[in-house]
């Protein structure tokens, strides 16, 4: 009989080659922006790009070397300063987060290049999984949670620097991404009733963030789906008829264009429109329809008539480019329903990749949930019936999030994300 198994032995040198790879993605993205600009706050619900430079490298040094391993502090004022995001309610809240000044550039760069040579020191020589010493130890949590935690802020410094003007970006020598193609399917299909397993258990996975535990079976119903998502030209219908306008588009020429990241380009009518869920509840009652909960979403995506759960949509291969629009292959949304190999078992298209899938579903915790050791508030402070559960991935997502228990989630009205929707009846 097995008893458990043993912990794989700690990849260091994997450890160390995402840590930096991570790092190297960072400088990129700042770099994106004009320097003129790090002191700017492209969305006024979130601190200035200079912000997000500093609680990268204060973030990963405070769990990892301070919390985890008990180290001592490097500079407890920028530590304390870069320590966590904002998400505020509205204007008036986030008014309470304002600064009259930030630490000069170098200053975060100096206190950056510190907190790299920690977690390097740590990643190359400490105990990193002893949980006796530490519950931030336990399977290496704290580090794989600063791993992802980086990753994850690509993309969310990706979103706010696609709302800097233009001028205040380095767009030079880039190719434009415009370009439109029809889809390869229409229309609706029938996704039939069966168990959705969501979440995960904690002995499988690696890493998972708290709000993926414990593994969640839910019944659904059968329903029927669209195959792709609503799109810009779906979109502009709605508009005609008195619907909101989304905040990517731009009143041009009595029509719209599109704030791309780099360019404002014509409104491609075959690329997944991007709105709030708001916005996306109100598309789908013009249209008698509604959203998915994010069990539908599940059965949508990962299961199949033959009454088997895949890990993907496409099945069990590990999540790559060609399955669809996510990993940085591209700043932008590609057109609907191009990819056949990214495809569920139904021939639902794009369920991975091109945009996160808004769901009606609130951000809750799963049965079992217990806030994780290395960062306790990371999910709790969001279960408030406020946060819409998002699934998926977006153009930006990184490909170490593409697993079936990954649970992201947006304020219903926040209209800054690379979200978009498809609508279900039944
Ligand atoms: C899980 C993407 C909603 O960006 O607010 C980053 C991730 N939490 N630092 C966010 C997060 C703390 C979070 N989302
Ligand atoms: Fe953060």
């Amino acid at each position: 009989m097995l008893t458990s198994a043993a912990a794989p032995a700690l990849d260091r040198a994997g450890l160390r080659a995402r840590y930096l790879n991570n790092r190297n993605r960072s400088a990129e993205l700042f770099a994106l922006a004009d320097p003129s600009a790090y002191v700017d706050r492209p969305i006024p619900l979130r601190h200035p790009v200079i912000f997000y430079e500093g609680h990268l490298a204060a973030f990963s040094f405070n769990k990892l070397c301070r919390e985890a391993l008990g180290e001592a502090s490097i500079d407890a004022h920028l530590e304390r300063l870069f320590e966590r995001g904002i998400d505020p309610s509205d204007a008036a809240d986030a008014a309470r987060h304002e600064r009259e000044s930030w630490p000069s550039r170098s200053a975060v760069a100096a206190f950056g290049a510190r907190c790299d040579s920690a977690i390097l020191r740590a990643i190359a020589m400490a105990d990193l999984t002893d949980a006796t010493a530490s519950p931030l130890l336990e399977r290496a949590q704290a580090a794989y949670c600063i791993l992802e935690h980086e990753e994850m802020h690509h993309e969310t410094l990706l979103y706010i620097l696609h709302q800097l003007p233009l001028e205040n970006k380095r767009t030079a020598g880039r190719a434009g991404a415009f370009y439109e193609r029809e889809p390869i399917a229409t229309g609706r299909v029938t996704v039939g009733a069966g168990t959705a397993t969501l979440g995960a258990r904690r002995d499988v996975l690696p890493f998972g963030w708290d709000n993926e535990f414990d593994e969640t079976h839910v019944d659904v119903a059968a329903f029927e789906m669209d195959v792709n998502d609503v799109t810009n030209g779906d979109w502009l219908a709605f508009v005609r008829d008195g619907g909101p306008q989304p905040s990517f588009w731009i009143e041009r020429d009595g029509g719209f264009a599109l704030r791309g990241m780099f360019e404002t380009m014509p409104l491609p009518l075959t690329w997944p429109v991007y709105v709030t869920n708001a916005q996306a509840r109100a598309y789908a009652a013009w249209k008698n329809a509604r959203l998915p909960t994010e069990a539908e979403y599940h059965r949508a995506a990962f299961g199949a008539p033959d009454g088997r759960e895949r890990a993907f949509p496409w099945g069990d291969a590990p999540p790559d480019a060609r399955f669809g629009n996510f990993d940085f292959a591209r700043f932008e949304a590609e057109p609907v329903g191009i990819n056949a190999a990214g495809k569920s078992a139904w021939g639902v298209y794009d369920l991975i990749g091109n945009g996160w899938e808004w769901t009606s579903t609130p951000f809750r915790p799963f049965a079992g949930f217990e806030p994780m050791a290395s960062y306790p508030e990371y999910s709790a402070d969001f279960f408030d019936e406020e946060h819409v559960i998002v699934k998926g991935a977006s153009p930006v997502t990184n490909r170490n999030h593409v697993r079936r228990s990954m649970r992201n989630w947006y304020r219903a009205e926040y209209p800054y994300v690379y979200a978009t929707f498809r609508t279900v009846n039944g």
